[in-house]
């Protein structure tokens, strides 16, 4: 665990009562950080400018106000979804029509491009069908006990007056119940090392360039930079060295194990060596930043709000008890499910998913050309008062007033939707479940009244700056 050297002026005033902007009025409902968007004003050069700097910056009011925004670039258009039955025609009905586009596989392909992620046709079927078993439920309740034993690692060294850095600290976590489940105890390597070298794969390829709008054919490589690059060849190797480390004949049955011994149910063909190497790296990616964040902004949500923060705790107390938590409890947990689900819609940590069209088409009234390519915002569609009440305050009871808000069909998509929706998502409800009520039920968690970090895009949603956090054991 990495110490955060600073706390703020000494003492967090939240837990004495002081309010602050943050609280909108005597309801003390909690008005969520949120991306400003254009004013509409701005000249090209200044929107482009925001549009890099921070991509949730860079659309405009309309894009809130409709549920289709087009504008032509560089000789094709490019259509700003927020809507629904828009987002669910692209992701589902018609996905045929709709590729991931080049930038997607641009940046993907470096580190994965034989992975789940990047691939498509015939070969995305195969891995989607061989992969999916391995997320199943019954694999997920062996490891609920091995994430409850990683928090109870961090949380034993939790003091009153140690002061984290709250995404660096979930992003440790939750990388350590990664590559547990992944991997189980991996010997010969080296942790410390995989982490390093995965943060700063994300970090290098997942920012946006000025150079990535423009529109490169999908076989153009996207250059990294050196530190990248080196990062990336470390990675190779370890899941090299991890894969090779295995007999076939008995791999174990952590998911790696699951990964090499997988067949395609209707095939019975196997994946290749590279193609288990590309989705090791594959997970790596996309399934420990995103559950980090989730989990960074559930807590930073869940101390700017002690209502619901109570209101949690007081249900774990009267569902579970003192015993510990299993994965069979999850279910009843609904308030739990409902502040992770609050803040998924808040924070959706897959902001944007870009598709390209390959078919004339039409979409919400307009026509679609091979070659435009949509933006669908599941920020703006998860924010805009045309399809939520106050969308920008904390309110997890609005998943229980309207239980159809998270299933299929409703302006919630922070997994996306159609066959390529997240495949890892039952993984990550139920990793963040476990390590939220684990923690709020044993301690109080204080953050500085002052700290509201923006929402800012890379290719994940992060708090802009850090958020220092301290952790109080219960009374
Ligand atoms: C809160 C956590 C997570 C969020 C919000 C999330 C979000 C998403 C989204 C939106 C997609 C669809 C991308 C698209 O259609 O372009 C996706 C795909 C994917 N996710 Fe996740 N994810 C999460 C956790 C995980 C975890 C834990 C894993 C694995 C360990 C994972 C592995 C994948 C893979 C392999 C795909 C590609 C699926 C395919 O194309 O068939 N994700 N994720």
């Amino acid at each position: 665990m990495r110490r955060f050297a600073a706390w703020i002026d000494g003492e967090c005033l939240l837990r004495k009562g002081v309010s602050d902007l943050t609280h909108s009025d005597e309801r003390s409902k909690f008005v969520a950080p949120h991306a400003e968007p254009l004013k509409g004003d701005e000249n090209f050069v200044k929107s482009t400018y925001k549009f890099l700097k921070n991509p949730l910056e860079g659309f405009g009011p309309l894009a809130y106000r409709q549920p289709i925004v087009s504008l032509p670039t560089f000789g094709y258009k490019t259509h700003v979804v927020s809507d629904p039955e828009g987002m669910l025609t692209v992701l589902g009905t018609e996905a045929r029509k709709f590729e991931k586009a080049p930038i997607d596989s641009r940046i993907l392909s470096a580190a994965t491009k034989e992975g789940l992620l990047r691939v498509k046709g015939d070969q995305w079927k195969k891995q989607r069908r061989g992969v999916a078993p391995i997320f199943r439920p019954k694999y997920m309740e062996n490891l609920a006990p091995m994430i409850s034993s990683v928090v109870g690692q961090y949380t034993d060294k939790f003091s009153s007056d140690q002061t984290y850095e709250l995404n660096q600290l979930m992003a440790d976590l939750t990388f350590d119940v990664l590559s547990k489940a992944l991997l189980g105890d991996p010997k010969g390597v080296d942790g410390e090392k995989l982490r390093r070298a995965t943060r700063k794969v994300v970090t290098s390829a997942g920012t946006l360039r000025p150079d990535d709008l423009l529109p490169w054919p999908r076989w153009v490589p996207r250059p990294i930079l050196p530190g990248g690059m080196i990062a990336l060849r470390r990675l190779k190797t370890a899941a090299n060295q991890l894969l090779d480390s295995r007999d076939p004949d008995n791999p174990g049955d952590d998911l790696i194990g699951l990964l090499i011994g997988t067949t395609d149910p209707h095939t019975g063909e196997a994946l290749t060596h590279r193609e288990r190497r590309d989705n090791l790296i594959g997970f790596f990616i996309a399934g420990h930043e995103t559950t980090a964040l989730t989990l960074t902004w559930a807590f930073y949500l869940l101390a700017k709000d002690p209502n619901s923060f109570q209101k949690a705790r007081a249900e774990i107390d009267d569902k579970i008890g003192e015993r510990k938590i299993v994965y069979s409890d999850l279910q009843q947990l609904e308030f739990c499910r409902a502040v992770v689900n609050e803040t998924l819609r808040l924070f959706p940590p897959a902001p944007i998913l870009i598709r390209e069209c390959q078919e004339e088409t039409e979409l919400l009234g307009r026509i679609m050309s091979p070659r435009d390519i949509l933006i669908l915002n599941n920020y703006i569609m998860h924010r805009t008062d045309r399809l939520w009440d106050e969308p920008n305050v904390f309110d997890p009871d609005r998943f229980i007033r309207s239980p159809t808000l998270s299933k299929k069909g409703a302006a919630f998509m922070p997994f996306g939707a159609g066959p390529r929706i997240c495949v890892g998502a039952a993984f990550a409800m139920m990793e963040a479940l476990m390590v939220l009520c684990n923690i709020v039920r044993e301690f109080e968690i204080d953050v500085p009244a002052d700290c509201f970090p923006n929402p800012k895009m890379t290719v994940t949603l992060r708090p802009e700056t850090d958020i220092p956090v301290r952790f109080r054991r219960r009374i």
